[in-house]
This record gives C-alpha cells, structure tokens and sequence, in this order.
C-alpha cells in the first residue's frame, strides 16, 4: 500500500460553506476507441461494459437497502446562483462497493400521494472508489435542489433532491446500488479522458478525477491527458472549481480544465457559452485526440446537451474531407461513443 496523501476539498469562498481537510490513503456512455494510425476513424472497436470483472452491482435492492448515515452536507453554489447544488458524504462502512462512474440509488424518507414508500431515485458517485476520507468507508454525491412552478403557478419540490439537500449529518440514508458499468473509467493510464459535464454531471468526472490527481495507488499512476469540458450557468455556480484548479497546479501537463459559463460568457458571434460552443475553440486539437485509439469521451448532464454535443462532433469530423458529407449523424453518435446516461 502506498503512502496517504493529504488533499483539501474546498468550496467557492462565496458560499457559506468551509473547506474540508480530507485524508486521502491510497489503497457519468460508451467509449471512443479508434483504431491505431487511422487518418479517421474508420472503423469503431466497442469496448463492453457489461462484462467488467470485479464491479459489483445491485448488491443492495430496494427490498434489502443499506442504510448510512449523513456525514456531511455543504452547500457547493454561492447565495445568489441560480439554485442550489449540495455535496454530501455518506458511511457505508465500506459495505458498499463501488467504482468510479457508478451510481447509488436513495430512498427518500416518507410515503408518496399514495401512501407507498418513495421509490429511489438514482445519483452519480461524486467521489472516488476509496471515498472523500480515503478509508473506504464512504461515498459522496453531489445533488441539485429541484424546485420549479407548476402549470397551477405553485412551487413544487422535487422529493428526494430535496431530501438529500436538507438532510443533516448524523441522519440515516437508505441506499441501493452501486449500479452502471457505463461509465467506468478507463483502464489504460495514459489514456486521453475527455469528460463533458453540464452542472451535476460533474459528478462521476469528479470521482474519475479524484482518482487521477489525488490519490496514490500501487496499480494506477494516471500519466495520459485528462480534459475536462464543464458547463454551469454563472460563475457562481461552477462546482469544485477549487478542487479542479488544485489539481492543474499539481499536473499542468496531464490535465486541461475548460469551464463554460452559459449567462456570462459568450463567443465572438455573440452566441450563449455552452460546453459545446467552448469545445468549437478547440475543434483542431480536438479532433486530433479524437482519432487516436487511446481516446475515450464521456459525456454527463442535462438531456439537452446531446444535440449541440452531436453538432460540434459532426462539424469537428466534417474538417477532415475524406469524411465530409459521408458521415450520417446517427453513425458519428457510434463513432465518438458518447455516453447518454440521462444524459
Ligand atoms: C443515472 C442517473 C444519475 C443521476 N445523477 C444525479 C446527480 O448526480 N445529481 C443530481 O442532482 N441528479 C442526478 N440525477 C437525477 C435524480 O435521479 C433525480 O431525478 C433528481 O434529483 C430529481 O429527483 P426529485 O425526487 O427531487 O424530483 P421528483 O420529485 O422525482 O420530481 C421530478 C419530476 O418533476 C417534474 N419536473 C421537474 N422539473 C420540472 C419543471 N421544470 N417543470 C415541470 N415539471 C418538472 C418532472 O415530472 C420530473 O420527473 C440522476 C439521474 C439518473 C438517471
Ligand atoms: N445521468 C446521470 O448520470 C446524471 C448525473 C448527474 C446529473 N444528471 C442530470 O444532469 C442535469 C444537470 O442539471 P443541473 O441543474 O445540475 O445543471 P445547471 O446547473 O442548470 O447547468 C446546466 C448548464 O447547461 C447549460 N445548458 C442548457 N441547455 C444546454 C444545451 N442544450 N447544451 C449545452 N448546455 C446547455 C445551462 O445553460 P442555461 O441554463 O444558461 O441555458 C447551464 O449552463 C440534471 O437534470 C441531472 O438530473 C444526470
């Protein structure tokens, strides 16, 4: 086992919340894969997912679910974002075994209209396999508040988000899962990770992250490059932004961190920054990484941002002329093996 590594979470100073001291010990798909040489991807090799030895899955089910305590709870947005985004901290004694990339299921407290249990929603693990304290013994989630007005004009409160969002440290949680080998993180340590996150998509990218440039491990030193595409709506409410700006410091040449802050910035055309339009600044360098066989891009967050996902790889594959106007969207979708979660 190698040495512990110490690491602090921190927050936006904005916010009401403190920085975390955290102990690291070491201990959101498809993915892109081109074959080796090509000029363009000329054929796509699959990587299965569903085969993954040693990732458990659904150890715990609604009817048998595990049962944590809150351990921590901060608000990760500043007062005035628009909404509010919570990353909290659950024990699992380390009964809970999962990987980067997986999700939980929660079961909210209460019964529905109906007088049933909740049904569980599902959450991205926000933190690495080993956990935020690094005994794994834990696992994170990062969690935006649903709050919206109905047709009737009243305000309606998501059940479990809310939950989730008020829950106090020391109350108990249920949970099932782990659950997903979609997003698991790639094996090869110089791999090229492109991570395409909108708002509490971060999450899965956190955890892969974590992994990456936090910790120390006896079978995984990361040394490929790891970029990551983030998308929020003001700067207050860019997530862990300390925590990502930390990580450049330590590896300049094995991470890039682009953020798109959709109500501040904009292009030169005068057009909305979303991640797909910060992605188009870089559509050479891009498409470059894209067709090396060792590429993998994983994509996590609001449904919506598939399309203009779609429209920047279609217009990066359209730079190379062999492809041009021989690539149907739906082919591009196989070839750059995005992966649509729920997103
Ligand atoms: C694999 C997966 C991973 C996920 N990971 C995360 C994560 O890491 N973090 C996270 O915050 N969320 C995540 N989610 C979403 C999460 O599962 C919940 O759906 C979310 O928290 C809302 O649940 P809720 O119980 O608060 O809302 P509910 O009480 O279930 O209400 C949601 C319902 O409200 C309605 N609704 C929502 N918005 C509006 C609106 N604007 N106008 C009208 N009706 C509306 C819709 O009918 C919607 O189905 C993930 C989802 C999946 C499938
Ligand atoms: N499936 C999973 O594994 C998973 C995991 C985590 C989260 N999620 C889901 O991800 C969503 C994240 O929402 P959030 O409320 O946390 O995000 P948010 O804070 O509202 O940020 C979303 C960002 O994406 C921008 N955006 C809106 N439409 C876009 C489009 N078409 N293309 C690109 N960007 C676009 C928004 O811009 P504007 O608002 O300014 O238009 C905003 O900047 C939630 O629905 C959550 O359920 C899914």
């Amino acid at each position: 086992m190698a040495a512990a590594v110490t690491a602090a979470v921190s927050f936006p100073s904005s916010t009401k919340s403190t920085s975390l001291p955290v102990k690291i010990h070491s201990h959101c798909t498809r993915k892109n894969h081109f074959k080796k040489g090509a000029k363009a991807p000329a054929k796509v090799e699959k990587v299965s997912k569903k085969n993954e030895e040693g990732v458990v899955v659904n150890k715990f089910k609604p009817k048998n679910p595990y049962t944590g305590k809150c351990l921590l709870n901060t608000k990760i947005t500043a007062d005035d974002a628009p909404g509010e985004t919570w990353h909290m901290v659950f024990s699992t004694e380390g009964e809970v075994p999962y990987r980067e990339g997986q999700s939980i299921g929660v079961i909210p407290d209460g019964i529905d209209k109906n007088g049933k249990p909740h049904k569980l929603r599902l959450y991205s693990i926000a933190s690495s396999a080993i956990g935020d304290f690094g005994d794994s013994k834990t696992v994170s989630l990062c969690v935006k508040r649903l709050v919206y007005t109905n047709d009737q004009g009243e305000t309606v409160k998501g059940v479990c988000s809310n939950f989730l969002c008020d829950l106090k440290p020391g109350a108990d949680v249920t949970m099932t899962g782990p659950v997903g080998k979609e997003m698991l993180m790639p094996k090869d340590p110089n791999a090229t990770v492109i991570m395409l996150a909108t708002g509490t998509g971060i999450a899965p990218f956190r955890s892969f992250l974590w992994k990456m440039f936090f910790e120390k491990h006896d079978d995984y030193k990361f040394n490929g490059l790891a970029w990551l595409f983030l998308g929020v709506p003001t700067s207050s409410s860019l997530l862990y932004k300390e925590e990502f700006e930390k990580m450049k410091e330590k590896a300049p040449e094995n991470f890039r961190l682009d953020f798109a802050v959709s109500r501040e910035q904009t292009n030169a055309n005068g057009e909305k920054m979303y991640i797909q339009t910060r992605m188009a600044e870089y559509a050479e360098e891009l498409w470059e990484l894209l067709k090396k066989d060792n590429t993998y891009v994983y994509m996590c967050g609001l449904k919506g941002m598939e399309k203009g996902i779609d429209d920047i790889m279609v217009s990066l594959a359209a730079k190379e002329e062999r492809l041009r106007n021989i690539l149907p969207l739906v082919f591009l979708q196989e070839l750059i093996g995005l992966s649509t979660k729920e997103v």
